[in-house]
């Protein structure tokens, strides 16, 4: 994929340096880190320091957005954090899919060792205190609110706790800290911002609309044709270019301007909207074998 055009972006060095100081400043006040990554894209939503961030700290990854994410795929990606030792689950936080087992999962597997220990000491009953982490727009605000549900309440500032972080206490004897900041992935391969740009976790100001629809529409011809078959009944040809596919998908759909040109930016707009939406069915952009 040509990713010169890929405008440079800014990814805040400062505040990425508070979140790490904040990450590390904290994770000797919980049990374990959660760590939330977009099912579609579980690396390039993810930050390879996190491991190193959380001081061996037990883990345990979410694959949000599941209900938009190839199921084939997603249990692939499962199936390689747990080859990696670590902990994975798929979850839809919009829906609270999967969330059920949650808590059983951290109790009986993540912290099975902490659990037993307390058991024998008689403190079955100690607080859990788990961290939250994630890029922005991964869902953890959908996450702190489905797990709390109406209950859920701020817990008054501890000493020793910086007031810019927050906990969030559970009905069961659990406690989330939701950690603030940023802590984006590694950009030196801009594919993984192209992927983010995707997904819209980042601005789609990287690039410009139509570039960007296009690249999605040649990964999407690649590897789901059938998802334009079906939402657009456009049937992709290898030699499709990406302008190719996109101007199918606007004549399909009627976006045309005065002369009979096609509203290419109309329908990028579309297909980045119907994608984000899971519109064009359930989409994996990255696969573990691949990368
Ligand atoms: P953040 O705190 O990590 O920044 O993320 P937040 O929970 O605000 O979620 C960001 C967007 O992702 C929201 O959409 C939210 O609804 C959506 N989202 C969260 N979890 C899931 C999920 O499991 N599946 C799907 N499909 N979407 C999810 P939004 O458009 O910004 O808000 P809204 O219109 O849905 O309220």
């Amino acid at each position: 994929m040509d990713n010169s055009e890929i405008k440079n972006i800014q990814w805040f060095p400062g505040h990425m340096a508070k979140t790490r100081r904040l990450i590390k400043a904290n994770i000797s006040l919980v049990d374990a880190v959660v760590e939330l990554l977009d099912a579609r894209t579980p690396l390039s939503s993810g930050n390879p320091e996190m491991e190193s961030l959380t001081g061996g700290k037990p883990r345990i990854v979410l694959l949000n957005k599941c209900d938009v994410a190839d199921e084939k795929a997603t249990q692939a990606w499962i199936n390689y954090y747990n080859k990696k030792g670590v902990t994975a689950m798929a979850v839809d936080c919009k829906s609270g899919k999967g969330l059920k087992n949650f808590l059983p999962t951290v109790k009986n597997k993540v912290l099975k060792e902490l659990m037993e220990k307390r058991k024998a000491h008689g403190m079955s009953g100690a607080t859990i205190r788990l961290m939250i982490v994630g890029i922005p727009n991964v869902g953890k605000s959908s996450f702190i609110n489905r797990m709390a549900g109406a209950k859920r309440t701020k817990v008054e500032d501890r000493p020793g706790v910086t007031r810019t972080k927050q906990w969030v206490k559970l009905e069961n004897g659990v406690e989330l800290l939701d950690m603030p900041g940023v802590l984006w992935p590694k950009f030196e391969d801009q594919s993984v911002a192209l992927r983010l740009a995707f997904t819209g976790a980042i601005n789609d100001d990287i690039l410009d609309t139509e570039t960007l629809a296009m690249k999605l529409l040649y990964f999407l011809a690649e590897n789901y044709p059938d998802s334009l078959k079906e939402r657009y009944k456009v049937e992709a040809q290898p030699e499709d270019t990406g302008l190719v596919l996109l101007e199918k998908v606007g004549r399909k759909r009627g976006m045309m301007i005065s002369g009979g040109e096609i509203d290419t930016e109309r329908a990028a707009i579309t297909v980045l909207d119907e994608f984000r939406s899971g519109k064009l069915g359930k989409i994996t952009l990255e696969m573990p074998e691949r990368e």
